[in-house]
């Protein structure tokens, strides 16, 4: 029964359900608890979803301390509506701070899993939220859009600090670390269709990380465990 509803949510994503279960580790899960599609890690008792309206998840998302930084890196003068790519959507949350802070949001995701659970999400938003859209997203390579668009602003958060066994790696974390877990390739793809598209590039790093362009950034923005190098191009 719940493998038949959740096949039915996947369809209604246009997705392809059993290629989209195939994708999934063997001791991960998609059941649907409701209304809210989950990702269950079955050996260590540990669950994910999207949630941004309610829960920790939504505190997190508007609480969390990167958010003036990431906004301000993302800043356009003179612009109170930029449009912002968020090349690498994940589990939504900073394209749901750009969108609530006034930017127009695309998001790209290309992880059919990851989609699903932000979709998911993003629909349960909209009809909390009175038919609110927090963000157009897009299951596909960010490479795809940014070959025919540009945007104000690039933004991409393209990987997750080393895979850790302290407890620091939040729960939710360690399930979609395990998610993407041999999926992060193509950088250097992505950061070249990023920088043709877009007038300003933001990219999101791990504090001591080195930089993923040649070249130097216009400026950062520092935070305790991340920076924004933001590269003005255009
Ligand atoms: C670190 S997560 C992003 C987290 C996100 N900033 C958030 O707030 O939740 C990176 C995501 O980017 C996706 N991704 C990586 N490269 C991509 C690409 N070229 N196009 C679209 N999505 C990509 C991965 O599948 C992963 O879900």
């Amino acid at each position: 029964m719940s493998e038949s509803l959740v096949k039915y949510c996947l369809q209604q994503f246009n997705l392809e359900p059993d290629k989209v279960l195939n994708l999934l580790p063997d001791d991960l899960k998609l059941r649907l608890s409701g209304d809210i599609l989950t990702v269950e890690d079955e050996q260590q008792n540990l669950s994910l979803h999207i949630d941004f309206d309610s829960g920790a998840m939504a505190h997190r998302a508007r609480q969390h301390p990167g958010a003036e930084k990431l906004i301000k890196a993302c800043k356009i003068q003179g612009k109170a509506e930029g449009q912002v790519l968020d090349a690498t959507a994940g589990m939504g949350r900073d394209a749901f701070l750009l969108q609530q802070a006034g930017f127009q949001v695309t998001a790209t995701e290309r992880h059919p899993v990851v989609y699903a659970l932000l979709q998911n999400a993003l629909d349960r938003h909209r009809i909390a939220a009175n038919g609110h859209v927090a963000f157009e997203l897009l299951n596909q390579s960010a490479e795809v859009i940014l070959a025919e668009k540009r945007f104000d602003v690039v933004y991409l958060d393209p990987m997750f600090p080393n895979r850790s066994k302290s407890a620091q790696v939040k729960k939710d974390m360690f399930v979609l670390q395990k998610l993407l877990q041999g999926t992060e390739t193509g950088m250097e793809s992505l950061l070249k269709a990023a920088q043709s598209a877009a007038n300003k590039l933001v990219i999101k790093r791990p504090i001591k990380a080195v930089a993923l362009l040649a070249t130097k950034p216009t400026y950062q923005l520092l935070g305790k465990t991340c920076r924004f190098d933001v590269y003005q191009l255009a």
